[in-house]
């Protein structure tokens, strides 16, 4: 059994097919899909897909891309949202220097009152990094011991994983670590801690490499975890057990 922790099958590019979609991901083991917002009608649609279907989850959250947008009712509604039985981290948030949509006074102003509002609401958070790691693992470490989450995605090197280990977060792995040229995230695969570990698709983007450059689903969750059972010489069924464990004490879904 898998638990795809990181996916986005509440926006358009799944709507022509998305039951069928939910059936594959059964049939390859994946049980628990959890839906990532990135903005306030995301999150929303996160929401409403999760109280249709047993085995999903939802995130509410702002995306540093549009930080802007980050008004105080929309921060009212995501703590409205965070009360939700389905709604169980806070995210996607961070810091996104790469593509820089948003200022990043602004990008840094929005992550602080989203981990402000994630302490005060006792939930984890899910963490969007992108040439970030000098701003963002200061900021967390000064919240060190106070709040919880995943840097999901991670394609820092071992060093820098093991500074966001210490500080007591999961490392989120996708399928860039099925890519040939992938050393840095197949190093940190082979090195974490298994117990924090979390596997993603982060769908519909960054498929495996079996089907790189097409549209991704939480099914291919399974290649991920292929891929990590080969680098650390361990089963594909112990990476499944191990990383569902660490989901549902992250989480806390039951
Ligand atoms: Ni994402």
């Amino acid at each position: 059994m898998f638990i795809d922790s990181h996916t986005h099958i509440q926006i358009s590019q799944f709507d022509p097919d998305r039951d069928a979609v939910l059936k594959r991901a059964l049939e390859a083991g994946v049980s628990t899909i959890l839906v990532i917002g990135f903005d306030l009608e995301t999150s929303l649609g996160a929401v409403e897909l999760a109280e249709k279907h047993e085995n999903l989850f939802a995130t509410v959250g702002m995306h540093p891309h549009d930080a802007k947008d980050l008004t105080p009712d929309v921060l009212k509604t995501f703590r409205e949202l965070l009360n939700h039985p389905k709604v169980i981290a806070l995210g996607e948030i961070g810091l996104d220097y790469y593509r820089n949509l948003s200022p990043h006074a602004v990008q840094k102003d929005a992550f602080e009152k989203q981990l402000d509002l994630a302490e005060e609401m006792g939930m984890p958070i899910i963490v969007h990094n992108r040439d970030a790691y000098m701003d963002i693992l200061p900021i967390l470490e000064a919240r060190r011991g106070q709040i919880q989450g995943v840097l999901h995605c991670f394609t820092g090197d071992v060093e820098l994983m093991h500074r966001s280990i210490e500080i007591g977060f999961h490392i989120g792995i996708g399928g860039i670590v099925t890519y040939p040229n992938a050393k840095d995230v197949q190093a940190v695969a082979r090195e974490v801690p298994l117990e924090r570990l979390l596997i993603e698709t982060d769908c519909p983007w960054l498929a495996p490499q079996s089907w790189r450059g097409k549209r991704n689903e939480p099914a291919y969750v399974r290649a991920v975890a292929e891929k990590i059972a080969e680098l650390r010489e361990t089963s594909v069924g112990t990476i499944g057990e191990i990383t569902t464990k660490n989901f549902n004490s992250l989480f806390k879904t039951h």
